[in-house]
């Protein structure tokens, strides 16, 4: 597995800023496709090659020193490549500072003016893109004297910001090695005239909630799609494949593989399985991460936040962020005098609640706590509550409904937590005696603000599809997270047009959390290496006085 190092020079306007060069810098290059073979011979190892870009580390294992602005020397993988020029090797922007693409095709060959048919490019990056687009091809001397000297091709000093390294011939020949297998225009699902990709569903997802979820999304991708190509030159349009795998978790992996061979694609976008849509994924994240296949925010419950990410966004931690938000309120609420245990119940067939149980397990055994833990099998029964011990109910609302009318609420003064990720948020089938004593997990914005907001932002985009705002909040919440999947892949799909990279468009969804402008969460931040949207949650509890609103007992609580 690759290292992926800390962003560390990234300012706080960078983003916005790398956004509009990217658009100004890439738009209509859809030539890529015909991207020429690299012009030089390098005779490198592309394997040390790598080191040095993305570790900062020279072929002899010692850390590179590189020199930056005002004499300052930055060490090993502070002054990686990789920092600045990203996995990609697309580059984007460092404050207002243009980042050139390094790719060894295009570098070995003269610099190229970019259509600016867009015009969005800020002022202050007009100097260092006019050098990158007019000067010769490099040559393996001219690179050694780039990155030594700090002289481009074309003999112009380039920018401070660009360090000057100690490489010797050998290294250049090893990094442009690397640099050629940076390529762009060729990935899987990636033809000349269409961009594939798919979005799945399940045998056991319901009409309603496929046609709010991949149904919505192949609408809006169909209709925001450019047209089909006429030239080369032109981006290639976009075609949504809707994937349904069985209902077995087990299979899905194989599945997918399957269906992949038919029809290779480039990215998963969003993605919906189980009767609520929000369920198991896991497999599918393995596959994801083990095949370098960009899944794009599913509406999964299901995270693990222990599973490598690079690959996967996802809108938050889900029930792994519900896990350890209940461990760290625990830790800082005392329930009872002197308690060690947490009782749990799980409704074992369902991934979302297994994975809370052993995650919430896992936080609790670091504090020195045990936990108590039985299987929900036969509904309604399961284990009853247990006298002052918190009670942790991992299970979803018709489980949650059979097991409150079956057992009292436990003996005590101790917490009932649910979560409200597989509650969908409703707690309107616990039995009266219950719901003083139930703390949820909440990991959106109150109802009363989400929904009128979803509805007027996902709204005019539905209706431009044919489509009406659904009345039931979950279903609502579905619809308006697809058009954020949408609005966000249009956005990193415009902006790549034909120089197709996985990589490169990981690096532009990073960069999309703009358009994702219908979420139901209050905050949704990404950034480089950022794969969780939404970082926290509240805990709410019924309130009597007010029984259509939830009353917060917490603060927004953000774990590590
Ligand atoms: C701290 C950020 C940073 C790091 C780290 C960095 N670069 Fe750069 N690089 C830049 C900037 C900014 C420019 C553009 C300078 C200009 O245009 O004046 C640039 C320009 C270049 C160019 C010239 C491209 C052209 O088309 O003329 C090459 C080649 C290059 N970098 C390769 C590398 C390699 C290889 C490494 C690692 C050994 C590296 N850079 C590390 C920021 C960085």
């Amino acid at each position: 597995m690759k290292q992926r190092p800390a962003q560390v020079l990234r300012p706080a306007s960078g983003r916005r800023r790398l956004a509009a060069l990217a658009w100004g810098w890439l738009v209509g290059a859809g030539a890529l496709a015909s991207q020429p073979a690299p012009a030089w011979t390098t005779n490198g190892d592309a394997g040390t090659g790598a080191q040095i870009y993305l570790q900062g580390q020279g072929a002899d294992g010692q850390p590179l020193a590189a020199e930056r602005a005002h004499g300052l020397i930055a060490r090993g993988r502070e002054a990686a490549c990789v920092q600045c020029h990203r996995s990609s090797g697309m580059g984007g922007a460092e404050g207002n500072v243009a980042v050139p693409p390094v790719q060894g095709a295009l570098l070995a060959a003269p610099g190229q003016a970019p259509r600016r048919q867009q015009g969005r490019v800020a002022p202050g990056l007009q100097r260092a893109q006019a050098d990158a687009e007019r000067r010769p091809a490099y040559t393996l001397a001219t690179l050694q004297r780039a990155l030594t000297q700090g002289l481009s091709a074309s003999g112009q000093r380039l920018d401070p910001l660009m360090p000057r390294y100690a490489l010797n011939d050998a290294d250049v020949r090893h990094l442009a090695a690397y640099l050629d297998t940076l390529v762009l225009g060729q990935a899987p699902g990636v033809e000349r005239s269409t961009l594939h990709l798919a979005s799945i569903d399940t045998a056991d997802t319901p009409p309603e909630v496929r046609e709010a979820t991949t149904g919505l999304l192949q609408r809006c991708l169909t209709e925001r799609s450019p047209p089909a190509p006429a030239t080369d030159a032109q981006p290639p349009r976009w075609v949504l494949h809707r994937w349904t795998l069985g209902s077995d978790p087990a299979q899905w992996q194989a599945e997918l593989a399957r269906l992949e061979q038919a029809q290779p694609v480039f990215a998963l976008l969003s993605g919906t399985t189980g009767p609520t849509g929000r369920g198991a994924w896991q497999s599918i994240q393995r596959h994801c991460e083990q095949t370098g296949l960009p899944c794009i925010l599913p509406h999964t419950a299901a995270v693990d936040d222990r599973l490598g990410t690079h690959w996967s966004f996802h809108f938050s931690r889900g029930v792994s962020l519900e896990a350890s938000a209940v461990a760290q309120w625990l830790a800082d609420n005392p329930p009872v005098p002197g308690w060690a245990a947490v009782q749990q119940v799980v409704q074992t067939s369902s991934e979302p609640a297994r994975l809370a149980a052993e995650r919430l397990t896992e936080h609790l055994r670091e504090q020195g706590m045990v936990t108590i833990t039985t299987e929900l099998t036969a509904e309604p029964g399961g284990a009853p509550p247990r006298a002052n011990l918190p009670l942790a109910l991992w299970m979803d609302a018709p489980a949650l409904q059979a097991y409150t009318r079956h057992h009292a609420p436990p003996p005590g003064a101790a917490p009932v937590f649910v979560s409200g990720e597989l509650l969908d948020l409703d707690l309107g089938m616990l039995p009266p005696a219950w719901r003083p004593r139930v703390l949820m997990t909440y990991p959106y914005d109150p109802a009363e603000r989400h929904l009128p907001r979803l509805a007027l932002n996902a709204g005019p985009r539905l209706a431009a599809l044919g489509l009406e705002p659904a009345s039931q909040p979950a279903l609502l919440r579905l619809q308006a997270h697809s058009a954020t999947v949408c609005e966000m892949a249009v956005n990193a799909l415009s902006r790549m047009g034909g120089r197709a990279n996985r990589e490169y468009f990981l690096e532009l969804i990073e960069s999309a959390e703009d358009a994702a402008i219908a979420t139901a969460y209050p905050r949704f931040t990404l950034g480089p290496e950022q794969r969780h949207g939404s970082k926290g949650l509240w805990l709410v509890r019924w309130d009597p006085a007010h029984p259509q609103r939830l009353q917060p007992v917490s603060g927004w609580i953000t774990p590590p």
